[in-house]
């Protein structure tokens, strides 16, 4: 079949069957890597992708539901401010990169901040809870969190509440 969508806010149109994977189509057709092949069962996070404004795992998106959605991966976000208070948050915090759950850490915090301007404990650590990683320690999530949530603040009202 053939399939229109926009990815990183370019029109691409691709041709496939309609049962092949979003991370698969990424990765394959666009040599979009940010986004990694983990678990394919929707339990790893290290999928993730925006896709019509929502964090969803790619490995659970088949190629027939993307025709006319809008996808942005980590390469396309990695352009925009919110990319750079999540990755400032991250290291003022002291949580080090990491090649392969990155993707889904960074996507998850976008989410909590797109859904409430200060996150609760509570909240933060549910939106965690889908990326598949125990090496970082929860208390330094929580601080990244904080912080991010700080710049954020005085970046877009010169100020944080
Ligand atoms: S590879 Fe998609 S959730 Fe694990
Ligand atoms: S798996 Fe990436 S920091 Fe734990």
């Amino acid at each position: 079949m053939t399939i229109g969508f926009i990815l990183n806010g370019e029109d691409v149109v691709i041709r496939c069957e309609g049962d092949v994977r979003l991370i698969d189509i990424l990765r394959g057709n666009f040599a979009l890597l940010g986004a990694k092949s983990g678990c394919l069962t929707g339990k790893c996070g290290v999928c993730s992708v925006i896709f019509n404004g929502r964090v969803s795992p790619a490995c659970f998106i088949p190629a027939f539901r993307i025709r006319d959605s809008e996808i942005i991966t980590i390469e396309g976000f990695s352009q925009t401010d919110e990319y750079q208070d999540i990755m400032t948050g991250f290291a003022q915090a002291n949580i080090e990169n990491c090649g392969y759950c990155d993707n889904g850490k960074i996507l998850a915090a976008w989410a909590l901040l797109e859904r409430k301007e200060r996150p609760s404990p509570e909240e933060i650590l549910a939106g965690f809870s889908g990326i598949k990683c125990r090496c970082t320690d929860p208390e330094k999530l929580l601080e990244a969190l904080t912080i991010m949530t700080d710049i954020r603040q005085r970046r877009l009202y010169g100020r944080a509440s």
